[in-house]
């Protein structure tokens, strides 16, 4: 068990997740919420998943469940939430005037030491982070990926003014309780992974608005082939195997894929309409609303079960 604390912000999804995440490598990690409710059930919820995890042989770190549930303590006082912290993980609702009110206050409380991450899917750091009086520096992104548990992707993206060492030592962090950061030179909107996502989720919406493929053929192709690879070498490693090399692949192939993406067409607006209900009803017939849930299990299992024979294959 390690001394340092971590303090999380927001004890909904993602920070019930960050929780299990810093106390798997030993972290005294202090939980905070502005409902009180929350952060009981957050503490019930914990300690069944740790349990839960134990049983299935999924829980992360050397330390039993035991031992990692107590790691994680909770408060409702902001202020001892961040009393000898050196890293804040904020989780708080993804709403820009909430993240604005919250960094404002954690500005005036929070030391200069101390660093202060956001989980935040959609707003780059300057967006909640400009108008802090001081300590905004200390100011990043760690955008993680849903479920955070299994999923190992972190992105680490700074503010114009976020100072190196914020990014670095978030990296450090990240590796040590075994997530797999990237760092983003800079901020941009949609950060890597959501502009690679929009790009796929655009051209599946044509596609099925254009009535080329069905959607569960349209997904079909991702699941049974796309992201068969995609699993184990990205888009640019694949690209080096498929050829003599890379740059072999953008020689041979690079014209035809310039010739096919000028026919891509207008960005679509995602709006409710013909192709929505089409999409929606679709959907639910590959999985139903009620089926949901087993289905989220499903995903968690095989995505547990595709980290371990990754790490096999290391
Ligand atoms: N859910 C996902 O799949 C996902 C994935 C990646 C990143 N994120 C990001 O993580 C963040 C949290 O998402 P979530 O799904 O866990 O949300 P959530 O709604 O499940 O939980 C938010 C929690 O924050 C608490 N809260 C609200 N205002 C607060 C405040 N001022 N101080 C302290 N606590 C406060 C709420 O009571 C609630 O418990 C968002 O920024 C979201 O974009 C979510």
């Amino acid at each position: 068990m390690k001394n340092e604390k971590i303090g999380i912000i927001g004890s909904g999804l993602i920070g019930r997740a960050w929780s299990m995440l810093f106390a798997s490598a030993g972290y005294q990690v202090m939980l905070y919420d502005i409902l009180p409710e929350q952060t009981t059930t957050a503490l019930e919820e914990v300690e069944k998943e740790l349990h839960a995890l134990h049983a299935k042989g999924a829980l992360r770190g050397t330390l039993g469940p035991v031992e990692q549930f107590k790691c994680i303590s909770v408060t409702i006082d902001i202020r001892e939430l961040v009393n000898n912290a050196i890293y804040l993980q904020e989780c708080i609702p993804e709403r820009i005037e909430m993240k604005r009110a919250l960094y404002t206050q954690l500005a005036e409380i929070v030391g200069p030491q101390t660093i202060m991450a956001s989980s935040t899917s959609t707003y780059m750091p300057s967006l909640f982070s400009e108008q802090m009086p001081k300590n905004r520096e200390n100011v990043v992104v760690a955008h993680p990926l849903n479920p955070p548990y299994y999923i190992p992707l972190v992105e680490i993206v700074p503010a114009p003014w976020t100072k190196p060492e914020a990014v670095t030592r978030t990296r450090q962090l990240m590796l040590e309780i075994g997530q797999k950061p990237v760092t983003l030179s800079r901020q941009i909107e949609g950060f890597a992974t959501n502009r690679i996502q929009y790009a796929i989720l655009n051209e599946v919406w044509r596609l099925v608005a254009d009535g080329v493929v069905s959607v569960a053929d349209v997904d079909r192709v991702v699941t049974e082939g796309l992201g068969l690879r995609y699993a184990l070498l990205g888009p640019l490693e694949t690209a080096h195997l498929n050829a003599d090399g890379v740059a072999d692949y953008f020689q041979r192939f690079g014209g035809e894929v310039y010739a096919v993406s000028q026919t891509y067409g207008p960005t679509p607006k995602m709006e409710p309409g013909e192709t929505l209900t089409k999409i929606a009803a679709e959907c639910e017939e590959m999985v139903s609303r009620e089926q949901l849930k087993v289905r989220r299990e499903q995903r968690d299992q095989f995505l547990r079960e595709l980290v371990a024979l990754k790490k096999q294959l290391e």
